[in-house]
Order: C-alpha cells, then sequence, then structure tokens
C-alpha cells in the first residue's frame, strides 16, 4: 500500500509518582487506537508516550520511602513498561527523562533559547503547586489554593531564570484565532484565549532549592523547571537538536494528546518554546476530559483509584479497551463505575459480538460442513446487509478524524447488530428443512462469514486480539488490509473453527461483589497523610473569637426562606435570635434543646429580612451536617 504520508502522535509523559490508574490507561488506550487506525489505513506512524521523572514531587516521595530518587523511578517505570506491555500498547519509542538523549538535548535547547535571548536571570518570588509542578502569582490563587488542583500552594523565593514566555503573546493569542483546529476541542481553546489574554508573564525555568532535575548548563546550581524539561521530550524523543534525520521526518506532531488540566501547558507554554527555537509547532493539540470516580477525580488518598491490572486480569485487555472508548465521549468528563462497564461487556461483546460469532460458526459447521459456501442467491435483505457492511469503513474512518472513538465503534456495531437481526430474519433453521432452498441457506451463511470478516477488520485498531480470534475460528488467514473492509464476496471455501465463545457472558452481581471486595483488600494501609487546609493562622486571630455555649429555647423555620431556621438561643443570661441554614437535615423540634457552640461575637446580620446575632458551630460530614453539642452550662465560655 503507498504511504498516505506521516502520522507523529504522542501522550503525556506521565509522572512516576506512583503505578498508573484508569485515567492513565484511558489516554494511552485512544492514542494507541489512534495509531493502529492510522497504521491500518496506511500511514507511517510514529507513537511516542514516556515518563516525566524529574521534579520537586517526585523527590519527596522518593525521601519518604528512603529511597533514591532514581532508584523510586526505575521501580515505577518498570511497572509501566509491563502495563503497556501487557496491553499490547503499539508504542514506537518510550522516552524516559533520565535518559542520557533527553538530558543533553534539554540543556542544548536550554542553550539554544539562551543565545536567542530568551532567558533571564532574576528573583522568583511566587506561589509553587507540588503536585501539579506549577508556578503561580498571588492574584491567580483561588481562595489561596492552586487554581488547577485547588490544592495547598508553598511560597518559594529564589533566585531563578526565566523564559521571555510575555514576548510570545500576541503570537500565541494569533495562533489561536488564526488556527481554529490547533486546540480542541473549542471551550478548551475558549479558556485559553481568555488566559492569555489577562497577559502572559515571563515564566520561571529552574529552581534551585532542591536538585533532581537536570542541571541549567549555564549554572549548575540550578535544575531546569521540570514542565520545560517535560515539554521537549516530543522533540527530543525525535533527536532534536543533533540528531535531525528522525526529526525532520517525523516532526511537527500530528497529534499531542493531552488530559483537559494540561492544556495550559501544551497550547501556551510549549507553542512559545517552539517559537523560541524557531521549530515549527505541532498540528494540534487534543485535550480529553477526566475519568471521575464518586464524582470527583481519582486519588491515592481518597482510595477510589481504578487499578487497571484488576480489570485487565479478570475480563481481558479487549474488553476493557472497548468500553473505554466505546462509553465515553471524547473532551467531556465521563464518571467511572464497575457496573456501567460490566453492562457494556455483556451487552455489546458478550451478546451482540460474541453471540454473532458463536452462532456463524456453529451454523456453517452444522448446515454446511464446516465451509463457507458462495453466495448464488440475493433478496432485498441480502442486499441491506452488504450495502450496510460496506458503508462503515467510511463513516469510521470520518469518525476517527475527529477522535470520535465512541462513534466509530458505534457505527461498527450497527452491523453486528444488523448481522445478528439478519439471522433472526432469515431462519436458517427453517431453510435447513427444505432442500429446494438450500442455495438460500448457503448463502445466508456465506454473508454472515463476510459480515465477521469485514467487522474483524473494522475492530482492528481497537481489539486487535478479538480480530485474530474472529479471524480464528472464521477460517480467515492473512493480511489484514482496511480496504478489505470495503469490498463484500472475498471468503469462498473457507474452513471454520469453531471455538470457545470470544467474551464469556459475566453474572453481574458477582462481579460487582467481587470487585468490590478486591478493592477493599487492595486499599492502602491507612497512612498519616497532612490534610488539605486554609493558610496557617496566629494565635492572635483565633483569640478574637468569643465562643460560647448556646441553648436552643425554640426553633421554627423561616417564613420566607426554605433552607433557613430560626432560633432563639439562651447564653447565661442573654437571650438572642440565631438563624441557620440546616432546614435540609433537620426539623425544627428535632433541635429543641441542643446545647451548642455558638461563634458569640460574629458581627449580626440580615438574613432574609431577621436578623441572625452570632452563628453555631456544625461538622460537615458529607452526609449529615451534624451539630457541634456540649453539655456545658449555657453562656460559658469555649476555648
Ligand atoms: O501531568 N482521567 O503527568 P500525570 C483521564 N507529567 N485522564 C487522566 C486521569 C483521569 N482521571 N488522570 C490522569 C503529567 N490522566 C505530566 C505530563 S507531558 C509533557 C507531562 C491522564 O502523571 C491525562 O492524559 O499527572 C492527563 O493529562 C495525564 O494522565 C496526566 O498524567
Ligand atoms: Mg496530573
Amino acid at each position: 500500500m503507498e504511504s498516505k504520508g506521516k502520522y507523529y502522535i504522542t501522550t503525556p509523559i506521565y509522572y512516576p509518582s506512583s503505578n498508573l490508574h484508569i485515567g492513565h490507561t484511558y489516554c494511552t488506550v485512544m492514542a494507541d487506537a489512534m495509531a493502529r487506525f492510522k497504521r491500518l489505513s496506511g500511514y507511517d506512524v510514529h507513537f511516542l508516550t514516556g515518563t516525566d521523572e524529574h521534579g520537586l514531587k517526585i523527590q519527596q516521595i522518593a525521601e519518604k520511602e528512603g529511597v533514591t530518587p532514581q532508584e523510586y523511578v526505575d521501580r515505577i517505570v518498570a511497572g509501566v513498561k509491563d502495563l503497556w506491555k501487557t496491553m499490547e500498547i503499539s508504542y514506537d519509542d518510550f522516552i524516559r527523562t533520565t535518559e542520557e538523549r533527553h538530558v543533553s538535548r534539554v540543556q542544548q535547547i536550554f542553550n539554544k533559547m539562551n543565545e536567542k535571548g530568551d532567558i533571564y536571570k532574576s528573583e522568583y518570588e511566587g506561589w509553587y503547586c507540588t503536585p501539579c509542578e506549577s508556578f503561580w502569582t498571588e492574584s491567580q490563587l483561588v481562595d489561596g489554593c492552586c487554581p488547577d488542583c485547588g490544592r495547598k500552594v508553598e511560597k518559594a523565593h529564589e533566585e531563578a531564570y526565566f523564559f521571555r514566555l510575555s514576548k510570545y503573546q500576541d503570537r500565541i493569542l494569533d495562533l489561536f484565532e488564526n488556527n481554529p483546529d490547533f486546540l480542541k476541542p473549542d471551550t478548551r481553546r475558549h479558556e485559553m484565549i481568555e488566559f492569555v489574554k489577562q497577559g502572559l508573564e515571563d515564566l520561571c525555568i529552574s529552581r534551585s532549592t532542591f536538585d533532581w532535575g537536570i542541571q541549567v548548563p549555564i549554572d549548575p546550581k540550578h535544575v531546569i523547571y521540570v514542565w520545560l524539561d517535560a515539554l521537549t521530550n516530543y522533540i527530543t524523543a525525535l533527536g532534536y537538536p543533533d540528531d535531525p534525520e528522525e526529526f525532520n521526518h517525523y516532526w511537527p506532531a500530528d497529534v499531542h494528546l493531552v488530559g483537559k488540566e494540561i492544556v495550559r501547558f501544551h497550547s501556551i507554554i510549549w507553542p512559545a518554546m517552539l517559537m523560541s527555537l524557531d521549530v515549527p509547532l505541532p498540528k494540534q493539540v487534543l485535550g480529553h476530559g477526566w475519568l471521575l470516580i464518586d464524582g470527583g477525580k481519582m486519588s491515592k488518598s481518597k482510595g477510589n483509584v481504578v487499578d487497571p491490572v484488576v480489570l485487565i486480569n479478570r475480563y481481558g485487555i479487549d474488553a476493557l479497551k472497548y468500553f473505554l472508548l466505546r462509553e465515553y465521549t471524547f473532551g467531556q468528563d465521563g464518571v467511572f463505575t464497575n457496573e456501567v462497564m460490566l453492562k457494556r461487556m455483556n451487552f455489546d461483546l458478550a451478546n451482540d459480538l460474541g453471540n454473532l460469532v458463536s452462532r456463524t460458526a456453529a451454523m456453517i459447521e452444522k448446515y454446511c460442513g464446516g465451509i463457507v459456501p458462495p453466495a448464488t442467491t440475493e433478496d432485498d435483505i441480502d442486499r441491506e446487509l452488504k450495502t450496510l457492511a460496506v458503508g462503515v469503513a467510511p463513516k469510521v474512518e470520518a469518525d476517527m478524524n475527529r477522535f470520535a472513538f465512541n462513534n466509530a465503534l458505534e457505527n461498527i456495531w450497527t452491523l453486528v447488530r444488523r448481522a445478528n437481526k439478519y439471522i433472526d430474519e432469515k431462519t436458517p433453521w427453517i431453510l435447513a428443512k427444505d432442500e429446494a432452498r438450500k442455495a438460500e441457506l448457503d448463502t445466508c451463511m456465506h454473508n454472515l462469514a463476510e459480515s465477521l470478516r469485514i467487522i474483524a477488520i473494522l475492530i482492528y485498531p481497537y481489539m486487535h486480539t478479538t480480530t485474530e480470534k474472529i479471524n480464528e475460528q472464521m477460517g480467515i488467514t492473512g493480511e489484514i488490509l482496511w480496504e478489505n473492509a470495503m469490498t463484500f464476496d472475498l471468503l469462498d471455501g473457507n474452513r471454520v473453527n469453531r471455538g470457545e465463545p470470544i467474551f464469556p457472558r459475566l453474572d453481574i452481581e458477582k462481579e460487582l461483589k467481587e470487585l468490590d471486595d478486591l478493592r477493599k483488600a487492595a486499599a492502602p494501609e491507612p497512612e498519616n497523610i497532612p490534610l488539605e487546609l486554609k493558610p496557617t493562622i496566629e494565635f492572635d486571630d483565633f483569640a478574637k473569637l468569643d465562643l460560647r455555649v448556646g441553648e436552643i429555647i425554640s426553633a421554627e423555620k423561616h417564613p420566607k426562606a426554605d433552607k433557613l431556621l430560626v432560633f432563639q438561643v439562651k447564653m447565661g443570661t442573654e437571650t438572642r435570635q440565631i438563624i441557620s441554614g440546616v432546614a435540609k437535615d433537620y426539623k425544627p423540634e428535632e433541635m429543641v434543646g441542643k446545647k451548642m457552640v455558638v461563634v458569640a461575637n460574629l458581627k449580626p446580620r440580615m438574613l432574609r429580612g431577621l436578623e441572625s446575632h452570632g452563628m453555631f458551630l456544625f461538622a460537615q460530614d458529607g452526609e449529615r451536617t451534624q451539630p457541634v453539642e456540649t453539655t456545658a452550662a449555657s453562656g460559658s465560655a469555649v476555648e
């Protein structure tokens, strides 16, 4: 096949701070499906993934584990590579940022940017989010926390090198405005335009308070900021700048596939760096959504991380990949639940595809001695099936060009379902009873085998092992060629080998229970993980509070607000009115008689026309707000 040209696709290089979870798997599975699809449709593909191994976060974790950062990342990266091997991820190169080829090229890149006049030394004073490895200014913080992840930030004040990001502000804005395909989906593009319009400040690109990083070539006291180090992986892996052959062949990247939280780095900082280097920009950055669990992001400390290895061991690689690609809409967040996953596996894989294969193989054995017969008749139903079958590939191609994996699979499944319905309409078991209808029966068997042949090609990018299993059962050998999915009637005389069901039916209730047990067994030992708190206060700030015990002597609904209850509260000699937003959790009569802690010197304020003088303390435990109660006498000070 003549090559349609090159296609260079990348995933983020993941932090080896802990084992990868289903979120990383999701991104890599998408990139792999795209790489396989492009190879199958005739492109010269280069698929790069890897690991981002430097930075403060990794250094801190290694210290905590009592090993060197290198030992730590070596262990985790071995696991990452194992996972991709088990999943048969078809990457062409895996780059580790601790490899010599990367380190020396990052230093050359630093020097080039410096020679361009884009780097200068100054003083950094601002905030740093270690989990995100990002710098923030005071005004960018939200409630004193990282605007991206909401976690605590730390003050950084040190001598540092800066990159003249501000110099590229107008060119970056032009890029977004004149090249609407550069960043997709559009929601992300609009966010980035807003961000750039607020003004780009020069970027701090070195740290000197820890040393797990690539040395600044002109100043060994500094290490290069981990994001500058990491972003360059997309070109250092290709040999830039000292080995131009592969670089010139594959660069610019066709797609950087990244999660939405790192779109800013890829669509603003990375292009500006490339502009500084006079290197062409990647053609596209695609920001995919997150897989959410229990309504939030997966995190180790919440103990809600889904381990892909558990799912692969139980259900197989193809079932997991199918689910991830079929269930979620590219660019949007999606909720992961075991139940949704198991249903997809049962309905689409065991019922629809699995049954089609088993029924077809069994019938060809029974009615045709195991040999796929030629088709010699044709009616409307046959024609409809054939027309549908050869028309799927172009639809899949169009879907894939939009990264609409779910639509591509849905289009393939229209054929799977149509073929199952074809069996019910043709009723081969009735045809088989009538010798005069042997030709019709043969045609039916032929068309089913043909449909499966086409389905096997169509699913190859997403589930290549299943392709092999179907081909094995249908006796199909030879190279898998995309254009063969657009032609009917290629089979004749193949010997069918009926085998095991390709997707066993799952007992969903039983699986749900076992997955839950596994998750509990794997839950990490309770650790002493510091809470994420508001900024520290001085004792004097605390001493300003006058906390007292207040006894509720009466309670009623607020006449104008459904959420509010109005209490009359006795505090020692005084009785006053306090209003609280607890009507959804408590009936007024449940509250009467409670003695609770009150912020007694809070300035009175009006709540929907009634004065509230003071505030009760409630513990917010997520389920039901709990009053902070005491048995001490009303009016007692709480200190
Ligand atoms: O950000 N849902 O690495 P990282 C979907 N080293 N995708 C998820 C996900 C989730 N819940 N969690 C993670 C870094 N991902 C940097 C990248 S690139 C030059 C440097 C995926 O280990 C998603 O693709 O935090 C996200 O962008 C990526 O993993 C972040 O991985
Ligand atoms: Mg991250």
